[in-house]
C-alpha cells in the first residue's frame, strides 16, 4: 500500500516537473505576431515633380549629395555627388571650422549611359587623413552654385565607445519612405546601416530607371550629405536587363555608390567591411557568389579572422536576403547562404545580423540550424546562444507595398514580427550592452515598438564579464 501511495506521489510530481517544464520551454520561446494594422499611404512614388526631390538653384550646382566610410577605421570619408550639366570641378573644400575650409581634395569625374539615358557628372572624392571625433564643414561646386555640408568623424575605435547606427532597408521614394526619413532624423543615430534596394527605379522602363536613381540621389541627401551611409546592394540594383542591351549587373549602383572595399582587402565593392567606433561592421552581397572557394567566400573567411573583439566588441553583418524569415515573401530565398555562411556565424559570435528584403519587420531569438545535413536528418533550427540575432528591417516603405502574410503558426525562432513601415537603431553603450529598437511609422510620428537589450556575445562570457565593472544597463539579455 505504502509503496502503490510512492509511486502515485512520483508520478504526480513527474507530472508536476513535466508541465513546469513545458511551460516555461513555451513560454521562453514564444514569439508575437503583432496585429497593428494602420492606415497607410498608397504605395506609390512621389511624382517627380515634387520638392521631395527639388534640384538646388544656380548652373550646374551640385546634387545628390552623400558620404560614406572612406577607409578601414573611420578617419576618412568619400564623398560623391552629381554635377547635371557640365563636367565642374571635382574638388573638395573642407576644414574644421564654419566657413573656413583649409584643406582641398581632389577627386575624379564620369558619367556613363544606360540604354538612352545619359547621366550626369558623378564625381568620388576621398577626403582623407581626417582627426577623429571631428565635426568637419565641406564644400563643393564653384561661385553662386557652391553648396555647403558638414559631418562628424567617428571617435578613435575603442571599445568602451558609445556609438549609436540607424539601420533602413528597401526605402525607394514613396510617402512612406519620406516619413521613415523624417523618423530617423529624430533618432539621434550618427550613421546609417543601409541594407539594400535602394531606389526601386529598376520598376521603371527605359530612361526614366536613370531618372528615378537621380530622384533617389536628391531624395535622402537631406541625410547623406551629413553622416555616412554604409550601403549593401539588393535585388533592384541589379538591372539586368537585356531587353533593353543592358547586361552588366549592377551597374548604375556601382557608378553612383561607392564602398572602402579595398581597405578591407576585398576584391568587389558589393562585399566589404569597416570598423567604426566600437563595432566590426561586415558588409555581404547576397547577389555575387559566395559559395565555399569564391572571392567572396574567401574575403569573408580571412575578414573574420581579423575581428578583434577586444578592440571593437560588436560584430554587426549586414546582408539583403534575411537567413531567417518567417514570412511568407521571399521564404527561404537566404537558404543557400545560410548553408554555407551560418556555422562561421555562430563560431564568431557574430552580435546580430540585419538584413531587408521583405518588407515588413521581424526579430529572431538566438537560434542556429548547424546541425543540419543531408543525411543526419536534424533539421530544426534551435536555440543557440552562441547565435546571432537575425533581424529583417525590410520595411523602408517602397512603392512594392507590405509584405502582409507571416507564415502560420510563427515558427519558434521568431520573436516578433509586424507588416508595417519604420527603421530600426542600435545604440551602443560600452562592449557588453546595446539598446535595440524597432520605430514604427505612425501617421506623423514614430513609435517604439520592438526594442531589446542587446548583451555583447563576445563579452557575455561570465570569464570575461568577472574582469569587468557589473553592467549599469538593462536586464533583459538576448
Ligand atoms: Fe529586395
Amino acid at each position: 500500500m505504502l509503496r502503490m501511495e510512492r509511486m502515485l506521489l512520483l508520478g504526480t510530481q513527474f507530472l508536476f516537473v513535466s508541465l513546469l517544464l513545458s511551460f516555461y520551454v513555451h513560454k521562453g520561446y514564444a514569439g508575437i505576431t503583432s496585429t497593428f494594422v494602420r492606415s497607410q499611404w498608397p504605395a506609390t512614388d512621389i511624382p517627380l515633380d515634387n520638392e521631395a526631390f527639388a534640384v538646388p538653384e544656380g548652373h550646374n550646382a551640385p546634387q545628390q549629395v552623400r558620404i560614406t566610410q572612406g577607409d578601414y577605421d573611420g578617419k576618412a570619408v568619400i564623398i560623391s555627388w552629381v554635377t547635371p550639366d557640365e563636367p565642374g570641378s571635382s574638388k573638395v573644400q573642407y576644414g574644421t571650422s564654419e566657413d573656413k575650409y583649409e584643406f582641398t581634395a581632389e577627386g575624379t569625374v564620369a558619367n556613363y549611359s544606360f540604354y538612352k539615358y545619359k547621366s550626369g557628372y558623378i564625381h568620388h572624392c576621398l577626403v582623407d587623413g581626417l582627426e577623429y571625433d571631428k565635426k568637419y564643414y565641406y564644400k563643393i561646386g564653384s561661385g553662386d552654385s557652391s553648396r555647403k555640408f558638414w559631418f562628424q568623424t567617428p571617435p578613435k575605435i575603442n571599445p568602451d565607445l558609445s556609438y549609436k547606427f540607424g539601420i533602413i532597408g528597401d526605402l525607394g521614394q514613396t510617402y512612406n519612405s519620406l516619413s521613415t526619413l523624417e523618423h530617423y532624423l529624430q533618432s539621434g543615430a550618427q550613421t546609417v546601416l543601409f541594407l539594400g534596394d535602394l531606389s526601386y527605379a529598376d520598376r521603371y522602363h527605359r530612361n526614366d530607371i536613370g531618372i528615378r536613381w537621380d530622384t533617389w540621389g536628391r531624395f535622402v541627401e537631406r541625410i547623406a550629405a551629413y553622416q555616412p551611409w554604409i550601403w549593401s546592394a539588393g535585388n533592384h540594383e541589379i538591372e539586368y536587363m537585356p531587353e533593353l542591351g543592358e547586361i552588366v549587373p549592377f551597374k548604375n549602383y556601382l557608378q553612383r555608390y561607392v564602398t572602402p572595399y579595398a581597405a578591407c582587402g576585398s576584391s568587389n565593392p558589393l562585399w566589404y567591411a569597416i570598423r567604426r567606433a566600437s563595432a566590426h561592421i561586415i558588409v555581404l552581397s547576397s547577389y555575387s557568389p559566395f559559395v565555399k572557394y569564391t572571392p567572396q567566400w574567401r574575403w569573408l573567411r580571412e575578414e573574420l579572422k581579423r575581428v578583434d573583439r577586444e578592440k571593437t566588441p560588436w560584430l554587426i553583418v549586414l546582408m539583403h536576403v534575411p537567413m531567417y524569415n518567417s514570412n511568407e515573401a521571399h521564404f527561404m530565398e537566404g537558404e543557400s547562404m545560410r548553408s554555407v555562411y551560418e556555422e562561421w556565424f555562430v563560431h564568431h559570435k557574430v552580435d546580430v545580423i540585419f538584413a531587408g528584403h521583405v518588407h515588413a519587420y521581424e526579430r529572431s531569438f538566438r537560434a542556429s540550424n548547424i546541425h543540419y545535413n543531408v543525411s543526419s536528418g536534424e533539421r530544426y533550427p534551435v536555440p543557440d546562444k552562441a547565435a546571432p540575432i537575425y533581424i529583417t528591417v525590410g520595411d523602408g516603405g517602397n512603392q512594392e507595398g507590405l509584405a502582409g502574410r507571416f507564415r502560420d503558426p510563427q515558427p519558434e525562432y521568431s520573436a516578433f514580427r509586424e507588416s508595417s513601415y519604420g527603421h530600426s537603431t542600435l545604440e551602443i553603450k560600452n562592449r557588453t550592452h546595446a539598446i535595440y529598437h524597432w520605430n514604427r511609422n505612425d501617421d506623423g510620428k514614430k513609435v517604439p515598438t520592438d526594442s531589446v537589450v542587446l548583451l555583447n556575445q563576445y563579452w557575455s562570457s561570465n570569464k570575461r564579464r568577472r574582469k569587468l565593472e557589473k553592467p549599469t544597463y538593462g536586464t533583459a539579455f538576448y
